[in-house]
């Protein structure tokens, strides 16, 4: 706080009032868990570009190339409006993302790197990287964790090539309406090919990575990027649990990036979420830890061996609830700047936050809350002294930053 600017990766940039990102998300910019060798962060982008490339090829080349380096400050132009994303759509909100001011952010998706990738000229792209968003705070909910992107463009000859007597066929039709299942300006036959070769695509993969007896299904969903737009879900101890958002690139993006001329489609998937899935991780926090009792689990000889992750023990959590009046215009008061106060203080300490009581003052009005915050350390067990040192200070920030008056 005082400062002008805020730095990242060696560059300075002004403050101004979106400026929201705090040191403690600062830190984790640059450590790149998916480039450290043998993190199960690694290992899984590692498998996922040995299948694509050992899968799809063109005259002996690999199709797909692969961007794991791209800075994860990206303009607020690349997040939102390269993918047709409105100006006042509820994804922007300051709540939501991470500011370094109104025109700069850290990424929120991978996706914020499609459009460059495909006006570059590519066809076929992955591209693995960090990505923050403020969020609740649970055992698979973390501020910073990481994305896989795939796009694959296709001409009318690529798209077409499998067909019989595919002359008459193509990739668009003049007059035609947006419906459920395609976009104006593609014809149906480009749209059923399209989503049959991603959906395809995409169980092919998880087969890959989970074996032949995985279970998936698919979801209708809505991305302003994506028309018609789908979830995966695998099922992960008896829960389904969605891995990634994927669907049919909305046309105008492509026209925009110099590749009006071909259809494709893409896919964003959540590499923490296959990883837990795949080795049984319990807490999303563990990726961070440094832990050679974790990290060595994963340094295997070939990265198609199996790993056999022994979960380490879980330490026993403690609980403090904390309660306070909300600020008499409850408006003011954001539930992830909570969680964001939480975080910055407690660290990873925090396993979650969970909201156990709202009230309101019959004769005041005012709105009251109870927060219970579950502190648990990954690697030894926490005395309740530690905790509440913690705690005390989450309640004295919470008063001084969020204007709400401690019922402690
Ligand atoms: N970017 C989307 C997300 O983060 C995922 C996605 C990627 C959806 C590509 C469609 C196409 O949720």
């Amino acid at each position: 706080a005082g400062q002008a600017t805020v730095e990242v990766l060696g560059h300075a940039y002004q403050r101004d009032d979106f400026t929201n990102v705090t040191p403690k998300i600062l830190a984790k910019v640059g450590r790149n868990l998916h480039n450290q060798s043998h993190h199960p962060l690694w290992l899984i982008k590692e498998r996922i570009k040995s299948h694509f490339y050992s899968l799809y090829t063109c005259r002996g080349n690999p199709l797909f190339s692969v961007h794991d380096n791209l800075s994860p400050v990206v303009t607020v132009e690349q997040n939102f409006d390269s993918l047709l994303i409105p100006p006042d759509h509820p994804s922007r909100k300051q709540g939501d993302n991470y500011y370094l001011n109104r025109e700069t952010m850290l990424r929120a998706h991978t996706s914020a790197h499609q459009r460059e990738l495909v006006r570059s000229g590519l066809d076929a792209f992955l591209v693995a990287g960090d990505v923050y968003r403020r969020d609740e705070i649970d055992t698979s909910h973390y501020p910073v964790f990481h994305q896989m992107e795939g796009v694959r463009l296709f001409s009318n000859h690529q798209l077409f090539q499998k067909v019989e007597n595919s002359e008459d066929l193509s990739l668009f039709e003049a007059g035609g309406r947006r419906t459920p299942h395609k976009q104006e300006t593609h014809s149906l036959e480009a749209v059923k090919l399209l989503e049959f070769d991603l959906k395809h695509t995409l169980t092919r993969l998880v087969t890959h990575l989970f074996g032949a007896a995985v279970d998936v299904r698919w979801v209708d969903c809505h991305f302003p990027f994506t028309h018609p737009s789908f979830e995966m879900e695998v099922r992960f101890q008896g829960d389904w649990m969605e891995v990634l958002g994927c669907g049919v690139m909305e046309q105008q993006l492509l026209n925009a990036a110099g590749a009006g001329n071909k259809v494709g489609w893409a896919f964003g998937l959540g590499l923490e979420r296959l990883a837990m899935v795949l080795y049984n991780i319990p807490d999303i926090r563990l990726f961070w830890s440094q832990d050679e009792r974790f990290l060595k689990q994963f340094q295997v000889q070939d990265i198609q061996l199996p790993v056999s992750f022994q979960p380490l023990s879980k330490y026993p959590p403690l609980h403090n609830d904390i309660s306070f009046w909300l600020p008499t215009n409850s408006q003011k008061f954001i539930e992830n700047d909570f969680y964001e106060l939480v975080r910055s203080i407690g660290g990873d300490l925090v396993e979650k936050v969970s909201l156990v009581d709202k009230f309101q003052h019959p004769r005041t009005g005012r709105w009251s809350r109870c927060y219970r915050i579950s502190y648990r350390h990954m690697e030894r067990t926490l005395t309740q002294q530690e905790a509440r040192l913690v705690h005390q200070q989450i309640e004295h920030a919470a008063e001084a930053a969020l204007g709400v008056q401690g019922r402690y």
